[in-house]
């Protein structure tokens, strides 16, 4: 079960870093991609400036498909100005053949320009080397470029999306699995219980009212186990359904649990209860149980003689149980696995114990339970919190 359970806590942080170094590179290389698909759109927008200075500068007739080829294949968007920003040239723009409505998509695209990168200069020469004019060619990328560049930050997130789902749903059929298994365990053991229990009833009153047997003292002790199997029942029908909650005094359900113990366990095991006697709302039945359930941890880690202390106290609006032993002690990594079914470090334990307690205290009783503090062989302290 342990071994299971290591093996399922590897394989998840196999998974999550594969994933995290999968998600890594993939937008490691997509930067590297759009990087080089950056510069050879600005290398494409250069050599277009170039030409344009060599075809103004020198008054030959140009090729006119260089142009085209250069800035065409690109699809980038470039507008062509004059030093006073006036739009002379465009290419790669998409407007409407409204004409007003052209010049404003020109307009807004060449501010939204402006903004972006910076434009490149061309100084348009005479015959004899002088400056006779300048241009800026602004331009923009590509809208291929621009929907690359926002590849990895949709992946990212859609794999983010998948991986959480799958995380939810495996995480809830795995709860709502366990939940059905507790309870239809449950269920089916107080049901199987039941049956010869009341039969026992029966054959005990019969026991009784005929006198069969002579000393008294053996009815009064089947009496007794009888009462306890009826407890149990009750605990495992409790828990197999909506348990009914009470208002319950709970320093004497500790204390009875005490009477329980007491007369089992070696006599040099200490019980002391402090406190005050604390009235709330709890299933009995099951309360018992977890206090019974706590008890017996603290017997198996004090062996023949300690000290086993509780203490009952309120502190802003929390009721706090404090069961303190002074046995062997829980190691700090253990504070959390101690609850998780099948953890134990017993030769003949099931590890179910406080899997079932801290079922009863958070699912039934919305409190919290967990590990204060331990120190082996000075303090070991359970705490369980209800809100008031
Ligand atoms: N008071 C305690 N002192 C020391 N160890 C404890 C105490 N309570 C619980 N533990 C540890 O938690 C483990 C799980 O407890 P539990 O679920 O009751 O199962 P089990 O008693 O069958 O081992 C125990 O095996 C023990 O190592
Ligand atoms: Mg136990």
């Amino acid at each position: 079960m342990i071994a299971l359970k290591e093996n399922h806590e590897k394989i998840k942080w196999v998974v999550s870093i594969t994933t995290i170094l999968f998600m890594g590179s993939l937008i490691f290389f997509s930067i590297k991609i759009i990087s080089e698909i950056k510069e050879r759109e600005i290398t494409a927008i250069k050599r277009y400036a170039n030409f344009l200075q060599y075809i103004s500068s020198n008054k030959e007739s140009p090729d006119y498909y260089i142009d085209e080829i250069i800035i065409d294949n690109n699809n980038i968007p470039v507008i062509i100005t004059d030093e006073n920003y006036n739009i002379i040239d465009h290419k790669n723009i998409i407007y409407s053949d409204n004409e007003s409505k052209k010049s404003q998509i020109l307009n807004k695209t060449l501010s939204s320009m402006k903004n972006g990168y910076e434009p490149i200069e061309v100084l348009i020469y005479d015959s004899n080397n002088v400056i006779v004019n300048k241009q800026f060619v602004f331009y923009k990328n590509s809208e291929i470029l621009d929907l690359i560049i926002l590849t990895p930050y949709y992946l990212s997130l859609f794999i983010l999306i998948i991986l959480i789902s799958i995380y939810l749903i495996f995480y809830y059929s795995n709860a709502s699995e366990k939940d059905r298994l507790w309870t239809g365990l449950a269920k089916e053991t107080a049901h199987q219980l039941g049956t010869p229990l009341s039969s026992l009833i029966a054959w005990k009153e019969y026991i009784k009212s005929k006198n069969i047997l002579n000393d008294k003292n053996i009815i009064v002790e089947i009496e007794k186990d009888l009462e306890r199997l009826k407890i149990i029942t009750d605990r495992f029908s409790n828990i197999g359904s909506k348990p009914i909650i009470k208002e319950e005094e709970l320093k004497n359900l500790i204390n009875n649990s005490i009477k329980y113990l007491k007369k089992r366990v070696s006599k040099n095991i200490l019980f002391i209860i402090q406190g005050e006697n604390i009235l709330h709302s709890v299933n009995k039945e099951l309360f018992s149980w977890v206090i019974e359930n706590l008890f017996k941890n603290s017997i198996d880690a004090i062996g023949e003689s300690g000290k086993i202390k509780i203490i009952l106290h309120k502190k802003s609006n929390k009721i706090l149980i404090d069961f303190i032993d002074n046995g062997n002690g829980i190691k700090n990594s253990n504070f959390r696995k101690i609850f998780d079914p099948g953890f134990t470090t017993k030769k003949r334990g099931w590890g179910l114990g406080l899997t079932l307690v801290h079922r009863i205290i958070t699912n039934y009783h919305n409190g919290k339970i967990f590990v204060l503090k331990s120190i082996k062989n000075v303090e070991t302290i359970i705490r369980i919190e209800f809100k008031l």
